[in-house]
């Protein structure tokens, strides 16, 4: 059976992951250069479907090659207490000691269980012993040591960061105390995903110097000549052929945005097999786009406007006249003659519902690519 090559789902390895080489070096070669080396502490963002669930998977995938242990946690409550559990496994013995004295050994067993009682999350020491104790086993070699990938990091609760920042830290100098040459040492690497305003949320805040110390970068459009020779050569791998000029349209088509990428190479292959056409036509590049459109707005803008006011949407499409260039906030009063004050009051509230954000100089831009145009298509 011929199976569709294309995988437009969120956090699905793409069929070639696309302008990504540089970044890739950047964690690789941190794994080899031993503790201390900047790409060890990561910070990469992105917009929502850039590919930042993608790449987690990518070095992970790197790093066990390399015999490294690895944990994949995406941040929601409890991400601490998950990470101690994942890096104990026989969390019992660990954290005996963190338990506290009044707990009997009824209280034992239930901590095992729930994990509960450790208040992992106020208590960054019980993260490094556990991150120590991992490091300590003999199931690491010399120079090698554990990955953490943190997705969503937005989501993260300030605690949360804040006893990982602090525990992370000090691995560090904990293996510094240590006679061991810097590159028989075993460290830990850690590589936070999240969508781009974080990093404004988090630079005011004592997490701060931890993570202006990452090694920061951002996911951003991928080269269109690259976006072309990956519709070229996953085209032809799964056994249909497309012409040059056809493959650098859809590749324009994308922007180089990621998401978009997989969603016209999924249609425009399926609109050729639906003929059993062995070859993909501008047409089926045409027909392609249309569908990526509509299943975009499906995906990513509609659920995005899910549950909005009445006031907010009036908000958004006076904002979307200018789409997909930003809105000057003084023309918002004008378009939905209403007064300064609840301009500014949903702007507020806009921004922080993360579907808005500044751009500089007094204007606003959609959070998502393409909500604007597809305000305008309501
Ligand atoms: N470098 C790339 N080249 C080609 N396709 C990619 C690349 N990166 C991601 N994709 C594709 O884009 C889509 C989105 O990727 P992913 O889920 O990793 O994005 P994300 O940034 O985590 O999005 P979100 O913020 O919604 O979680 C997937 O279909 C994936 O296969
Ligand atoms: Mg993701």
């Amino acid at each position: 059976m011929v199976v569709n090559p294309f995988k437009p789902t969120a956090g699905k390895m793409p069929p070639i992951l696309i302008g990504r080489q540089s970044i890739i070096d950047d964690f690789s070669e941190a794994l080899t250069n031993g503790v201390g080396a900047p790409g060890r502490i990561m910070l990469v963002t992105g917009q929502r479907g850039f590919g930042k669930t993608v790449m987690l998977t990518e070095f992970r995938r790197i790093a066990k090659a390399q015999h490294w242990e690895v944990i994949g946690e995406t941040a929601s409550t409890g991400l601490v207490t998950r990470l101690i559990a994942a890096l104990s496994p026989s969390g019992i013995h660990l954290d005996q000691a963190n338990i506290s004295p009044s707990i009997g050994v009824s209280g034992i067993a239930t901590a095992s269980l729930g994990q509960m009682h450790f208040a992992a999350e106020s208590n960054p020491l019980t993260l490094r012993n556990a991150l120590n104790k991992r490091l300590a086993s003999k199931k690491i070699s010399k120079g090698k040591g554990i990955l953490i990938t943190i997705d969503e990091t937005q989501a993260a609760s300030h605690d949360d960061l804040v006893a990982i920042a602090t525990a992370v830290q000090h691995i560090i100098t904990d293996a510094d105390e240590s006679d061991t040459p810097d590159a028989d040492k075993k460290g830990v690497a850690i590589v936070f995903a999240g969508l781009p305003y974080m990093v404004n949320d988090l630079l005011d805040n004592e997490v701060t110097t931890f993570l202006r110390r990452a090694l920061r970068r951002e996911l951003d459009n991928v080269p269109l000549p690259d976006v072309k020779n990956a519709f070229l050569e996953t085209v032809a791998a799964s056994g249909k052929t497309i012409s040059e000029e056809d493959a650098l349209e859809a590749a324009r088509k994308s922007e180089g945005y990621p998401y978009m990428v997989q969603l016209i190479g999924y249609y425009m292959w399926q609109s050729a097999q639906r003929q059993g056409s062995r070859v993909i036509t501008a047409d089926d590049v045409a027909v392609g786009f249309s569908d990526a459109l509509l299943a975009f707005d499906d995906a990513v803008c509609a659920p995005a406007l899910d549950g909005i006011t009445g006031a907010e949407k009036l908000f958004l499409m006076a904002m979307a006249q200018d789409a997909p260039n930003p809105t000057q906030v003084g023309d918002i009063v004008g378009r939905t003659r209403r007064s300064r004050s609840w301009v500014s009051k949903y702007r507020a509230i806009l921004i922080k519902d993360k579907l808005i954000r500044s751009s500089g100089h007094g204007q606003l831009e959609f959070t998502v690519p393409h909500l604007g145009q597809y305000l305008q298509s309501l």
